[in-house]
């Protein structure tokens, strides 16, 4: 059997047993046109470009099966974006891949409510079974194993989701039969939601690009019948008791003093440009496409706040303390600062 190229498993001793299982899926092919033409689909979709991030890096992986360096350089220079600025977004978060992953991505919550119940003990079997521990892929090719924090389904614990499909209330002897039958190119169905595809395929759908052939295959997937007696459960009780949730409150009004932001302190002896400014304004003039070019103005210190952002008192913006940002230096809140009244109280210029 032959292991993901690029993969430390390609040479690790992995115990695995010699069931026969499908050749491990090795062709992770170059990035096409087609991949570029999807990027800028993905960007069209949003009004400020580097929003556009997150799907393209599941849209990298849905081609390659993990953010390959080919990946990173594609999506920085569709966006305008350092390499090093993809980067610190795609190792943030653990959907992410930085090594080629497997077939199927097997996912097994062990927090506090589904380890209490077993989850450590389904976590230890698939380890031993395939000979990989966290965040390894057998030497097949076919399953990346990894735990998980909570996977948001407590009253089905234990939990393990395959390529982010549920497989609930599993013990160690249905999760060793879950892995095994995928071992074998079996997609057995998940015990509620769409039927299982594969880790790539699923990676397209979180592109936001249809998995599926038609949109009566979508429909159908949308639809899939599926056990959700326990999480209905209090909404049933509530129902029987005649109980309900307190109706939502509406949008507050605009507050009376919300019109054009004015200055007000201007930093004694200073010209009110920051190093950081002066390097965004540079990115600015220097992008050489519209994409660039939005990407590095929606970076820019300057960018207007993104809309939908409501502070408790009614003002838009952030909620961190004027002065108390990170990499304001020497402008504390004893120090001169200049702020924009009315769109937030930390907004600096
Ligand atoms: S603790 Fe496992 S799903 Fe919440």
């Amino acid at each position: 059997m032959s292991a993901l190229p690029g993969s430390p498993e390609a040479a690790a001793t992995t115990g695995l047993d010699d069931s026969q299982v499908l050749p491990a899926p090795i062709d992770l092919p170059p990035l096409t046109e087609q991949a570029r033409i999807e990027a800028r689909q993905i960007i069209a979709r949003y009004p400020v470009a580097r929003s556009a991030l997150l799907p393209m890096l599941h849209l990298v992986q849905s081609y390659q099966g993990y953010v390959s360096p080919e990946g990173v350089a594609l999506c920085a220079e569709e966006l305008g974006l350092t390499k090093a600025e993809v980067g610190a977004v795609a190792t943030f978060y653990t959907m992410y891949k930085r090594r080629p992953t497997g077939r199927h991505l097997v996912s097994v919550c062990t927090n506090t409510l589904c380890a209490v119940l077993g989850g450590q003990r389904i976590m230890d079997a698939l380890s031993a079974d395939l000979g990989v521990h966290h965040d390894e892929t057998a030497a097949d090719g076919s399953i990346t194993l990894e735990h998980a924090e909570c996977l948001a389904a407590c009253d089905y614990a234990p939990v393990v989701t395959v390529d982010y499909e549920f497989y609930d209330q599993q013990d160690v002897e249905s999760a060793r039969a879950l892995v095994a039958a995928l071992r074998q190119g079996e997609k057995p169905h998940p015990t509620r939601g769409a039927p299982l595809t594969d880790f790539r395929g699923v990676s397209r759908q979180l592109a936001g690009f249809s998995q599926h052939a038609d949109e009566a295959a979508a429909a159908t997937a949308v639809d899939a019948p599926g056990d959700y007696e326990p999480t209905l459960r209090g909404l049933r009780l509530a129902a029987e008791r005649g109980e309900s949730a307190p109706p939502m409150r509406g949008p507050e009004a605009e507050p009376a003093d919300a019109g054009e932001p004015r200055e007000t302190v201007r930093p004694a002896g200073s010209t009110g440009e920051t190093p950081g400014q002066e390097a965004a304004d540079a990115r600015v003039a220097a992008a050489d496409t519209p994409a660039e070019k939005a990407g590095a103005a929606g970076a820019h210190p300057d960018a207007p706040e993104p809309a939908g952002r409501r502070l408790p008192d009614g003002r838009e913006g952030t909620d961190t303390p004027a002065g108390r940002e990170p990499g304001t230096g020497g402008q504390g809140p004893d120090g001169p600062s200049r702020t924009i009244e009315g769109r937030g109280p930390s907004r600096r210029r």
